[in-house]
């Protein structure tokens, strides 16, 4: 059965021959990208792929930052043969056991079956558990160091961010923190590593994305990272996913910071379902009176729109206005999903308000309002009509519920 899931995965994988790109002197960058992968965890969109980074750092000790998808470990390890030739890899740092990182593992054993692996107690588990691996594995603290020979790390734990074993490392010498998935994002690196030789705008959009789906649930604990890592001066930070950060490091920082603090900017998301079009009617007439009062109004059809792209967006925004029509005496399904995601996330502070149409017994407004208390949102009276809006006055009280919405969402 194992066989058979690996040789689905790695259908399409050819051999090709792979160069490692150097991020300084000692540094070299020799993770992959991804770009035939259409689901991240089987379920989140890549319209722009995914990289799975790992680097390689050469003193007295060589040591390798994380392994990659196993599709990729052969690419990596070309890599890496590439820049040691003849030596071997003393340390695998393993910051996240994620597969996504780390089931190419036994590959890169194959080739460097005496290296070290270096881990919390808890990815130590999590080897056993996945792979059978429990040889020749290094646990460590927080706080412990580790000497390279003129590179030194320092472990500082992340539980939670998002998985419980994660950590990330502090290489003293220059200033560089591997910082598992945090601060990463998706798409691919086409051509270039480091943040300055990128136009960095598609890769922030897809750390916003990235962070909503992945890490969105854990804001507190991101924070609770964040202090920690105002003791550190950094200069370069060598995420799992995405470009390295050095020039646009405070950018990237911040916006992990503002989406851990559920923290909106002025403006509204509205996202209705719709099978004949009564609903989308109500949201038309919302987003126009929203639009009176702010220019950041984005409007989502649920049946159409990518839901890791709504979610997103609700994260960006501080308004949130959600329509339905009742189906089976309930949400529409396609609304149910959005705003399951948004409660299983727990994300605060919002300004919110439900909406929908029925056409004989009406129900799907109910529950949609009753969400937003149980979110404890700011919660403007919802609106429903039954059939379809029916003239003026139908269409004023949703126009002011999109203006009211709007207003609050600027005070
Ligand atoms: Fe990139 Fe949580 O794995």
């Amino acid at each position: 059965m194992e066989v058979r899931i690996i040789h689905y995965l790695c259908t399409k994988i050819i051999y090709k021959k792979m160069f490692a790109q150097k991020i300084s002197d000692t540094l070299y960058y020799v993770g992959v990208n991804d770009r035939k992968n259409e689901l991240f965890e089987r379920m989140i969109s890549l319209p722009h792929g995914v990289t799975y980074n790992s680097y390689l750092l050469v003193d007295e000790k060589v040591t390798l930052f994380d392994s990659v998808e196993i599709c990729y470990a052969e690419e990596s390890i070309d890599k890496i043969r590439r820049v040691l030739g003849e030596r071997k890899v003393d340390y695998m740092i393993l910051h996240h056991i994620e597969p996504d990182h780390s089931s190419g593992i036994r590959q890169y054993l194959a080739v460097y079956p005496d290296m070290q692996l270096v881990c919390t107690k808890k990815a130590a588990e999590m080897l056993q558990g996945y792979y059978g691996i429990t040889a020749n594995i290094k646990t460590v603290d927080e706080g412990e160091e580790l000497s390279l020979g003129s590179h030194k790390l320092k472990f500082i734990f992340a539980p939670m961010v998002h998985w419980p074993e994660v950590m990330m490392s502090y290489e003293q010498t220059e200033k560089i923190l591997f910082s598992a998935d945090g601060f990463g994002c998706f798409h691919t690196l086409d051509g270039a590593v480091v943040d300055k030789q990128l136009n960095i705008e598609p890769y922030i959009a897809e750390m916003e994305r990235y962070y909503v789906n992945i890490v969105g649930k854990y804001g507190l604990p991101v924070q609770n990272v964040f202090k920690k890592l105002a003791d550190y001066s950094i200069d370069t930070i060598c995420s799992l996913h995405g470009p390295v950060w050095q020039e646009h490091k405070d950018r990237v920082m911040g916006v992990y910071d503002r989406l851990s603090k559920y923290e909106g900017a002025e403006g509204v998301v509205i996202v209705y379902g719709s099978m004949y079009s009564h609903t989308e009617a109500m949201a038309e007439a919302i987003a126009c009176g929203a639009h009176e009062i702010t220019k950041n109004v984005i409007v989502h059809d649920a049946s159409k729109s990518d839901v890791s792209q709504i979610i997103t967006d609700i994260f960006r925004y501080k308004g949130f206005v959600v329509g339905s029509p009742t189906y089976n005496g309930a949400i529409y399904p396609r609304v149910q999903e959005v705003v399951e995601r948004i409660e299983h996330r727990g994300l605060k502070n919002r300004v919110f308000a439900a909406f929908g149409s029925f056409t004989w017994a009406g129900q799907a407004v109910k529950l949609l309002n009753e969400f937003g208390q149980r979110m404890k949102y700011d919660v403007v009276d919802p609106i429903e009509v039954k059939h379809a809006m029916q003239g003026d006055d139908d269409y004023n009280r949703l126009y002011s519920l999109g203006r009211e919405v709007a207003l609050k969402c600027k005070n």
